[in-house]
């Protein structure tokens, strides 16, 4: 068993892979990007934040493999700026991780019932942001005549949610939008899947656990705080009870973006532990 793992572990090579990675100054961007590098790929790290991306550098440590840039999905001249340069430096690019997301406007956790605003925001980002860098970077993916895209959704799609229903109509929209960008791009040899992470202990679910902690949810949580109202959550939600790890989405981005994975497109795939099967 244990030869069959490495095996399996050394099919997925993106030596020589360019890969472009938005919202990696944080979470689950930084693990994505620390598992396409270690697959071999060079890895232009994006953030809004660049100081950020930065850390990211700092943080993963391989060196000239990792590139950081600041840059917003929601502006347009942001992207374009990004992207041209990176075609200048790079002369291609092989994979787009669409990672970047929030789960709400300032002073959500705060608020019981989502504002305009948070749907607003929310939109802008997990939504408008997902298709913008897509269209820009299809444009290079139709003339190389191949690309791999691959989008952060979250198992928020999958039901919708008391609490944050702006968030996970903005998931099922990154659903829906991977289904209709794939049937676009295959006749250009470009594959577009989405994973859909579980549960992950990042800065957007200590936002969620305060707000939860204030409000409850659709758990017995109110009072709880913090990490103890997350694992409580994922003792209560998991089947396999462990939470999920920001290399757990690395490894399946790594899959879906290397050649192991050519025939997959149109997906949304669930790295859960479980908690949803279909
Ligand atoms: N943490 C979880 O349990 C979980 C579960 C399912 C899905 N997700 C999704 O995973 C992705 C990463 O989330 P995370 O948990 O690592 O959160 P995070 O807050 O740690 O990371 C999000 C990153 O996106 C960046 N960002 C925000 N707005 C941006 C913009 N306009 N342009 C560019 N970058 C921007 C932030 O600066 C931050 O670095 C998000 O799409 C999120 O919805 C997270």
């Amino acid at each position: 068993m244990e030869k069959d793992f490495e095996v399996g572990l050394n099919m997925i090579n993106l030596s020589g892979k360019e890969a472009i990675v938005t919202g990696a100054g944080s979470g689950i961007g930084r693990g994505i990007c620390s598992v396409l590098a270690l697959a071999g790929a060079n890895v232009l790290v994006t953030d809004i934040s660049g100081k950020g991306a930065e850390d990211t550098l700092k943080h993963c440590g391989y060196g000239d493999k990792f590139r950081a840039r600041q840059m917003d999905v929601t502006n347009e001249n942001s992207i374009d700026e990004i992207i041209s340069e990176h075609i200048k430096d790079r002369k291609k690019i092989d994979i787009l991780v669409n990672n970047a997301g929030i789960i709400g406007s300032e002073g959500w956790s705060n608020r019981e019932i989502p504002n305009s605003q948070d749907w607003t925001e929310v939109y802008e980002v997990n939504v408008r942001g997902v298709v913008k860098v897509s269209e820009r970077v299809s444009k290079e993916f139709q003339n190389q005549k191949r690309g791999k895209i691959i989008n952060i959704a979250s198992i928020a799609a999958r039901q919708g949610s008391p609490d944050s229903p702006h968030y996970s109509t903005s998931k099922a929209a990154v659903v829906s939008w991977t289904q209709s960008h794939a049937l676009q791009m295959a006749a250009y040899n470009v594959n577009v899947n989405a994973v859909c992470p579980g549960l992950i202990w990042t800065p957007i679910w200590e936002s969620i656990a305060r707000k939860r902690s204030q409000f409850g949810g659709s758990l017995e949580t109110k009072g709880l705080e913090g990490k103890k109202l997350f694992d409580q959550t994922v003792k209560a939600w998991v089947p396999l009870q462990r939470e999920q790890t920001p290399e757990d989405i690395g490894n399946m981005v790594a899959f879906l973006a290397s050649d192991l994975a050519e025939n997959i497109t149109g997906q949304s795939i669930n790295v859960d532990g479980g908690r949803f099967t279909n």
